[in-house]
């Protein structure tokens, strides 16, 4: 992981370095900006769950957490692991700001802490989780900030796709659960199937593990996407047809 970062380290570039105008436009609006968005509701209602020495138990269902894999969890634990932190959810919110993103699709809630911040302005968002007890503490959560856009279904990742219309398209697509290869393709094959040519499909830890690390790279050599902004934490492709096929590093 040090490696990768400093290889990030080594490529990343910043406005300078950015001829295309939607990238450019990307990174001044989205990237730049990295004050805004981040908000203080949903970080109060984090700093609670850090606190909390609540436990649950937890049927892991996909290549899970380095830390903690044992049945019982603490809320503690999944907040301060598992969740989206700050820097990276001010900039979820501020993508469906900007580009006035209506519906979006996540893959892994948890305690709802990404699923908030990108429900601050989508117009309504379905968000998928296969642990019971915690979908039930992010759907408390999702009262508590007063979000009712927010759709969640319990189940296996898999089974959950099955029961979307073929035709259903999502303006933005957050794949955030089970980092395996085969899996986090399989998402992104369903991403691509229900995405329009400006969807912005967004992986999570494409280096967390040699697994992400393959599929980040099959996922940006795929000839359907023309955009890649690597971010280091999280990666983003676009279709964007009719677009130069290029890679991007962003220094954030
Ligand atoms: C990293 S957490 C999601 C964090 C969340 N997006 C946030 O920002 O707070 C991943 C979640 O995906 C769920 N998950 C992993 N694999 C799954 C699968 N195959 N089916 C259903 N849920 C799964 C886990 O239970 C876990 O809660």
């Amino acid at each position: 992981m040090l490696n990768d970062y400093l290889k990030y380290r080594k490529a990343r570039v910043n406005a300078h370095g950015i001829h295309s105008p939607f990238v450019f436009e990307f990174y001044n609006e989205i990237v730049k900006k990295h004050q805004t968005e981040i908000d203080s509701k949903i970080e109060a209602l984090r700093t609670n769950l850090v606190r909390s020495k609540k436990k649950i138990s937890f049927n892991e269902l996909g290549a899970g957490s380095r830390k903690g894999t044992e049945n019982d969890r603490t809320v503690k634990s999944i907040a301060k692991h598992a969740a989206t932190a700050p820097k990276f959810g001010g900039l979820l919110a501020r993508i469906c700001h900007f580009y006035e993103i209506e519906s979006v699709l996540e893959f892994g809630t948890s305690l709802g802490i990404g699923t908030s911040y990108l429900a601050k302005h989508a117009k309504s968002i379905t968000t998928l989780e296969g642990c019971e007890s915690v979908l039930e503490l992010a759907n408390e959560n999702f009262k508590t900030l007063g979000y009712h856009n927010v759709n969640s279904k319990l189940g296996e990742f898999s089974t959950l796709l099955n029961q979307f219309e073929k035709d259903t398209v999502f303006d933005l697509i957050y794949i955030d659960g089970n980092h395996r290869l085969e899996p986090t393709l399989d998402y992104f094959e369903f991403a691509l199937n229900h995405s329009h040519d400006n969807t912005f499909i967004i992986l999570d830890d494409i280096y967390w593990s040699e697994e992400m690390k393959l599929a980040w790279e099959k996922i940006k050599a795929d000839e359907r996407i023309n955009v890649s902004l690597d971010l280091f934490r999280l990666g983003i492709v676009c279709k964007r047809t009719g677009q130069r096929k290029q890679d991007f590093v962003l220094k954030i």
